[in-house]
């Protein structure tokens, strides 16, 4: 079998055949399928929950500024703790953080590996609660740590009393709570979350990938820090903050986590352009999280335009809607694609996810569900 997306050596035919299956990899990744949510070239792309708005002029001239500041010093390594970065993401944060409750890496999905080379590995385990984000499983076994699937309710919520036995019964090492979660859009009561940090005997992970797009109101688990030396939150410049090709995510927990990390880290991990990339957006952030609201509104509408149409539709409090059911949904992901809309196909079988784009692309998704309805 090829990799799909592997690109073809030079010339393939002076190359001695081997397959993936030849070579002497870990045990327990043989059979097991990588990350592929698809990258096409397609007018309308809402799969992969990026904020759809690119950023200023005002700031593409700033951050060139920078870079070619920065360029001049390029021989040198970055700052390896990243101190800078580190102290102006507490200071956005606020809840009296300072940087060394603070650690960034390239993307939260770094973040979370780190997590699980500190307190994960073999002979350890770490629980979820599905359907969830699917790289929380992919990081855990990449790490030989065992995973645990908990389970969520009908309507994807999770009960706290339920949640809380799962974590006794199992002990796992780390429990992963996402809010709001995806691919459903749930978020959680702080109440839950704290029935599952009293329940839990090891770390505690709260991904809040999705937070900024939360309904007004809604209580970050950054509050209960201050009580819960073991639990971790995660959050990624990702999503609200648009900046998803950066590939900037950062945690606030406390000191002696952010030291356990740096055990693992590897040196100079986050360039020094991705530093300056950061803090180019920090200061453009009231532009950038302008967005939210928009988009919170076009995430309304959606969901109301999708229950109207008779369809099965999970509350969302992120910039995504997980709508359903389709006995056949690859038809329906299909009919959309070739309609030139690109949405995602995943979580529980018959449903289907879109992330929430401009006004114009939510119009060209409704034209083409039309289509396909
Ligand atoms: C719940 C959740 N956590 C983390 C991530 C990782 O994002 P990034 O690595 O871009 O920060 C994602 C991305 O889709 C996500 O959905």
């Amino acid at each position: 079998m090829t990799v799909p997306g592997a690109p073809e050596p030079a010339d393939a035919t002076k190359w001695e055949h081997m397959e993936l299956h030849d070579l002497p990899i870990r045990d327990d990744l043989r059979g097991r399928t990588p990350y592929g949510a698809p990258q096409i070239d397609v007018p309308v792309r809402l799969n992969t929950n990026e904020n759809p708005y690119p950023p200023s002029k005002a700031l593409v001239d700033d951050l060139a500024e920078e870079v070619r500041r920065e360029a001049a010093g390029l021989n040198r390594y970055p700052d390896r703790e990243a101190d800078a970065l580190r102290a102006e993401l507490a200071g956005h944060l606020g809840h009296g953080l300072g940087a060394g409750q603070v650690w960034a890496a390239n993307g939260s999905n770094e973040v979370l590996q780190q997590i699980l080379q500190a307190f994960g590995g073999y002979g350890r385990t770490a629980l979820g609660f599905e359907p969830s984000y699917s790289m929380h499983p992919i990081i855990t076994t990449g790490t030989s740590t065992e995973w645990i699937s908990g389970a969520r309710e009908d309507d994807f919520s999770l009960d706290p009393a339920k949640a809380a036995a799962a974590v006794e019964e199992h002990r796992p090492d780390i429990v992963f709570l996402t809010s709001p979660n995806n691919p459903t859009g749930t978020a959680l009561p702080l109440g839950t979350i704290t029935r599952v940090l009293e329940a839990a005997r090891g770390m505690v992970v709260v991904d809040e990938a999705y937070f900024e797009f939360a309904r007004e109101g809604t209580p970050s688990a950054l509050s209960l820090l201050p009580e819960h030396p073991r639990l971790i939150v995660t959050r990624t410049m990702s999503k609200a903050f648009a900046m998803a090709g950066t590939r900037v995510g950062y945690l606030a927990a406390h000191p002696a986590v952010i030291e356990a990390l740096l055990l693992v880290r590897l040196p100079y991990h986050l360039s020094t352009l991705t530093q300056a990339a950061a803090r180019v957006a920090l200061r453009h952030r009231a532009e950038l999280l302008g967005t939210v609201d928009d988009l919170r509104r076009e995430r309304d509408a959606t969901v109301s335009w999708l229950r109207a149409r008779g369809l099965t539709v999970a509350d969302s409090d992120a910039n995504f809607v997980l709508f359903g059911r389709f006995p056949e949904r690859r038809a329906v992901w299909e009919g959309l694609l070739a309609r030139g809309v690109l949405i995602r196909e995943v979580g529980p079988p018959e449903w289907l996810r879109v992330s929430i784009g401009t006004g114009e692309e939510m119009a060209a998704f409704r034209a083409a569900m039309e289509g396909v309805l």
